[in-house]
């Protein structure tokens, strides 16, 4: 297996802790860092876990490097009721390790420059570190591998609004600089996140063997036990790490995407827009196959799923 130098971008978050477990449990990436975005809750609660993360898998060797705190305009809102308070609804011990002296984006340009064979980023919240890395470094893009972004609702609702995606709509300017620069680029959007999904009955039949796929049972498990009303748990951030695993797990279609800034109602859609660099856009899962994959990596195993 061909091995990928992997940065991860990330506002840590329920399901972005099930994917940086995968991430780290697969043998064919090796991690130079994580970076940290506002997002899903505040940049210094989403730093403590992505550090806490790291720790309780021993592996606190993989530096961490905190990013924005706000969003190009605004502030970031807060996605306290779906993400619990702590950002992943299960407690860890508090981490002894610190993020590294230099921001995300310095961190993202150094890990661009001293990766001779390229680098792969992983963009699981807002996209504003990539948007001012754009901005700030642009040449540094050119060892830039390949981005897979969690982003969007093309064709489908939003999550947000009517239109928009979370990540997306929480820095719709920062995403608008990306896609309509960045290259080349896997989108995984909404659409195919839907079709990765277990329900309350499946997290009964959950088996998870290994340290990191007894967290992210637990996970879960506490996730669906927090509101009896939830009945389906969507893997948002993993369907994107597994597509940067293995691209089989989804077909794409290749499209010139931008997001809509000016009119009210559309305020962060995801839109086609043919004047951009094309991207790979996510379509159809092969669930089976990305549920092969939590089981590879993870030791994860939802029954009748594969
Ligand atoms: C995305 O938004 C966040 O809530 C999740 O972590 C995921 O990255 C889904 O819209
Ligand atoms: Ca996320």
């Amino acid at each position: 297996m061909q091995e990928h130098r992997v940065v991860i971008d990330t506002d840590p978050g329920v399901d972005d802790a099930i994917a940086i477990l995968m991430a780290l449990a697969c043998p064919s990436f090796e991690i130079v860092g994580l970076t940290t975005v506002g997002g899903n809750v505040p940049l210094a609660r989403g730093t403590r876990n992505g550090l806490a993360l790291l720790e309780y898998a021993g592996r606190e060797d993989i530096p961490v490097a905190a990013g924005a705190a706000r969003p190009y305009r605004g502030s970031f809102r807060y996605s306290y009721r779906f993400h619990t308070p702590n950002g992943i609804g299960r407690r860890l011990p508090n981490p002894k390790t610190r993020p590294v002296e230099i921001g995300a984006v310095e961190f993202l340009a150094g890990a661009l420059d001293h990766a001779p064979s390229g680098l792969t980023v992983i963009a699981l919240g807002p996209l504003t570190n990539l948007a001012l890395l754009l901005e700030r470094y642009p040449e540094s893009l050119e060892r830039l591998n390949l981005l897979v972004v969690m982003g969007g609702a093309v064709d489908v609702p939003g999550n947000t609004t009517a239109n928009a995606e979370f990540n997306i709509h929480s820095d719709a300017y920062a995403a608008n600089l990306v896609l309509s620069r960045m290259s080349p680029t896997t989108l995984v959007e909404l659409g195919a996140c839907r079709q990765a999904a277990i329900t309350r009955e499946d997290v009964g039949n959950l088996r998870s063997s290994g340290r990191l796929g007894r967290l992210a049972a637990q996970i879960l498990a506490n996730w669906f036990a927090r509101d009896e009303g939830r009945r389906r748990f969507e893997f948002y951030d993993p369907l994107t790490v597994a597509a940067a695993i293995d691209p089989a797990v989804m077909t794409v279609r290749r499209t010139g995407l931008r997001v809509e800034l000016e009119d009210p109602e559309l305020f962060g859609a995801t839109l086609p827009d043919y004047g951009n660099p094309e991207a790979a856009v996510s379509h159809q899962v092969d669930t089976e196959r990305f549920f092969g994959l939590l089981a590879e990596t993870l030791g994860l195993r939802v029954q009748d799923r594969i």
